[in-house]
């Protein structure tokens, strides 16, 4: 099959598969999905034409996370604009580390950041499109631990005495980071959280203080801007000014919750993240671009470049006269795709007022299952809510509410039509759909609460599931 013929083919593939109603339609225990599958690496090749049913099969079993019914995790949908900027960037296959060899996606990813520090309020700021949220929450833990300590990078950081602090409710990148940096878990002082799942001040300053006293030297605290299970948003600007008072780093995971910015109507939620040090953004999630693309947002541009130093090592690749423009001295990778024209892309088919209206529209509908959840008597919240994530329950009297709730989840799930997460808070287990897919309308969220409610019944009154 010639190459052409082939590229026609997949786009057929690419289109059949766009618009599935369920998102989990085909599951199947892995035991018997491995039966199923021809994963052998052949000795010699079988040509391209195989590959039509290595791919069949392979879209066959995968989630639809297009699909209305995948509520699930932070993120969900098509993006054809942010599609084509895929392909687009592995067609041309660029490394992201010099100008030279990547002219235009360098000035495309410098202009996504120029933009996103001036929405966050960094106006000299600077950064880089990163791994992900964990990695941006890592280089913002790198530039604190840099900023105590400048010279660790040269000798060797000690770290021991080294202490960073983070809501109860916190992403658990934060520990990895800690892991990876020589901090420590125990290191990372989980701060405990009011009823809503927010970071509490007060105990923040005992906290710090208890520190101080055992000796142990306060770098960093990571404030959520929104948490992953609730959606809560820690209290930024009293954060800062605790920071600011005991001379400590103050990194924003907005993963999930930065682009409340776009909106007016949202954006208070982030009140005080220009008075931040750096921030984390994934565009891969509430913006709905493929993953992964996320940003690392830094106020003081010269610490990133610092903590991203090789020196004249890389004397291959960097050269003095593209110091300032090449995008390998301030990012810790070598070899990195270009992650920027897909965003580029669909921002410039949205504007910022498409974004603002995507997460006004998310909340409407995360407003509307609140709210039916509130009306029928078998489900209850189990949380406020902040942004788009609906933690709820379903309950009856008598019942062993952690042990149903789970059952519905798998039955959910095994039926296809539906993915939504479970998740705990303190000791309860809860259902937490997300809005974050552009497919999703009334009519599914009608669907799925209904879908809950029978379930729940079918479970305690003993009904087999029926798939
Ligand atoms: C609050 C929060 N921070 C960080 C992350 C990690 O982001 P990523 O998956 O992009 O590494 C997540 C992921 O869900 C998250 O919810």
């Amino acid at each position: 099959m010639e190459d052409d013929q082939f590229l026609e083919h997949v786009m057929d593939l690419v289109r059949d598969h766009l618009g599935g109603n369920e998102p989990n339609g085909d599951y199947i225990e892995p035991s018997s999905l491995s039966k199923i599958s021809d994963l052998g690496l052949p000795l010699e090749g079988r040509g391209l034409e195989s590959l039509i049913i290595d791919i069949e099969h392979f879209l066959r079993y995968s989630v639809r996370t297009d699909s209305p019914g995948f509520m699930n995790p932070l993120w969900g949908g098509f993006n054809v604009a942010a599609f084509s900027g895929e392909v687009i960037a592995t067609l041309v296959n660029n490394s992201m580390y010099t100008y030279e060899l990547s002219p235009y996606a360098t000035l495309v990813e410098q202009a996504l950041i120029r933009r996103m520090c001036e929405i966050v309020g960094f106006s000299e700021g600077n950064g880089t499109l990163t791994t992900g949220g964990s990695n941006g929450n890592m280089i913002g833990m790198m530039c604190a631990r840099y900023r105590i300590d400048p010279l660790g990078q040269q000798r060797g950081y000690d770290v021991k005495n080294l202490v960073c602090f983070v809501s109860e409710e916190s992403h658990y990148s934060v520990l990895m980071a800690a892991n990876v940096l020589g901090i420590g878990f125990d290191n990372v002082i989980k701060v405990a959280c009011d009823d809503d799942g927010r970071m509490r001040c007060d105990k923040l300053i005992e906290e710090i203080e208890r520190c101080k006293k055992n000796n142990q030297i306060p770098f960093c605290v990571v404030a959520t801007a929104a948490t992953t299970v609730r959606g809560a948003f820690d209290p930024i600007k009293e954060i800062s000014r605790l920071c600011e008072e005991n001379e400590i780093w103050l990194h924003v995971d907005a993963a999930w919750g930065g682009s409340c910015l776009f909106s007016t109507k949202y954006r208070g939620l982030m009140d005080g993240i220009e008075l931040a040090d750096s921030v984390c953004w994934d565009a891969h999630k509430m913006m709905g671009v493929p993953l992964v693309c996320s940003a690392f947002l830094i106020k003081n541009p010269e610490i990133l470049r610092k903590i991203c130093a090789h020196g004249d090592s890389a004397h291959y690749l960097f050269h003095q006269d593209a110091e300032n423009i090449d995008l390998g001295r301030i990012s810790l990778q070598c070899g990195r795709r270009n992650d920027a024209l897909k965003l580029f892309l669909s921002w410039r088919d949205k504007g910022d007022a498409g974004w603002a209206r995507l997460v006004e529209s998310y909340m409407g509908l995360a407003d509307y299952l609140e709210d039916m959840i509130k009306k029928e008597s078998s489900l209850e919240m189990m949380s406020s809510r902040d942004w788009t994530n609906v933690c709820l329950r379903f309950t009856s009297e008598g019942i062993d509410h952690n042990d149903v709730n789970k059952q519905i989840r798998d039955r959910i799930i095994k039926s296809g039509n539906y993915m939504i997460s479970q998740s705990n808070i303190g000791d309860n287990v809860i259902l937490r759909p997300v809005i974050a897919n552009p497919a999703i309308n009334i009519k599914h969220l009608n669907g799925l609460v209904e879908e809950i409610v029978r379930t729940g019944h079918d479970v305690i009154r003993g009904i087999p599931p029926n798939h």
